[in-house]
């Protein structure tokens, strides 16, 4: 039947996902789906069910897309859609909530503070250590993030960030390497979490530049981590996606400190698919082309 291919929409990342959309896009029409392109912000949901559409591959990033309201249209409209339910990605999308889940379930965090006007910013710097970042709650491709690295500059930072969202954190720096690990699977059937990948930028922090259009930022996949820990790891990364309720795919980012002990980040439900994206490369190195890893998720709406 008809695929769409839902991408585009409103949110600060509709660069991303119409990058990430197009590559789906193309991936499953040469495997011969019969697949369209849909943005939701050029026409009403309902277009969905008139153009006789039988599936929907989300892939819009951020706020509006991959926060559980297009996921809830799409449950009530009965059409099956590609990535985690309305719970999985409500939460996924919300780093203050996915972080006070993993807390409670004992899982390792960097120490954040949730920051408003009153904040007392010095205290914090002092608490959390510099540097430290500063992270709207709810934005995804580091819009909005900023590294602080002197004291005093908190409070500029957060009044930057508020701008994104009225829920901001400050997270302690952890500086033994950026990783990510592409996971897919629901609770029933089991998860399987693809190789992981170490992402060495050469600025200052994985930006949304270094994410997309540098050529400098350096990807290794094997990650380097020993292949003992990297088992330990994925066990910790299936907990982690379990724990926010997810299924069929999505990416946890995780940082390891100086002593090799990981700390887990945050869950993207709509993994960027783009050229630079960290997802397909999991995929690759566990012998799945691009298409392959594609038909894979569009297959997790059979489920
Ligand atoms: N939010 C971007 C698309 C990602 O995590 O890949
Ligand atoms: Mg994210």
């Amino acid at each position: 039947g008809k695929v769409a291919v839902v991408m585009g929409g409103s949110s600060s990342e509709r660069e991303v996902s119409l990058m990430s959309g197009a590559g789906v896009l193309a991936a499953l029409q040469s495997r011969g789906v019969d697949a369209h392109q849909f943005d939701p912000s050029e026409k009403p949901l309902s277009a969905l069910k008139d153009e006789g559409f039988e599936r929907a591959f989300l892939i819009l990033h951020g706020p509006g897309g991959e926060d559980g309201t297009i996921q809830g249209a799409l449950d009530f409209m009965g059409l099956p859609y590609t990535g985690c339910g309305v719970m999985a990605s409500a939460i996924g999308m919300d780093k203050l909530r996915t972080k006070l889940l993993w807390r409670a379930l004992g899982l390792p965090i960097p120490a954040f503070e949730l920051l408003d006007e009153h904040s007392d910013f010095a205290a914090v710097e002092a608490q959390l250590g510099l540097p430290l970042f500063v992270k709207p709650a709810t934005e995804g491709s580091s819009i909005g993030v900023i590294k602080v690295k002197e004291a005093g500059e908190l409070k500029a930072a957060f009044e930057e960030a508020r701008k994104y969202d009225r829920l901001v954190l400050a997270e302690q720096f952890i500086g033994g390497g950026e990783y990510t690990a592409p996971i897919m699977g629901d609770a029933v059937n089991g998860y399987t979490v693809l190789p992981m990948i170490k992402i060495e930028p050469a600025t200052e922090f994985y930006d949304y530049q270094a994410k997309y259009f540098r050529d400098d930022t350096v990807y290794r996949c094997p990650c380097g981590i020993a292949p003992a820990q990297e088992a330990e790891i994925a066990e910790l990364v299936k907990q982690a996606f379990w724990a926010i309720g997810g299924q069929s795919w999505a990416r946890v980012d995780f940082l390891m400190d100086e002593l090799g002990n990981p700390y887990l980040l945050e869950v993207n439900t709509a993994p960027g698919m783009t050229s630079h994206s960290l997802f397909p490369m999991g995929a690759k190195a566990a012998g799945l082309s691009y298409e392959d890893i594609v038909l894979r998720i569009l297959d997790t709406t059979l489920s």
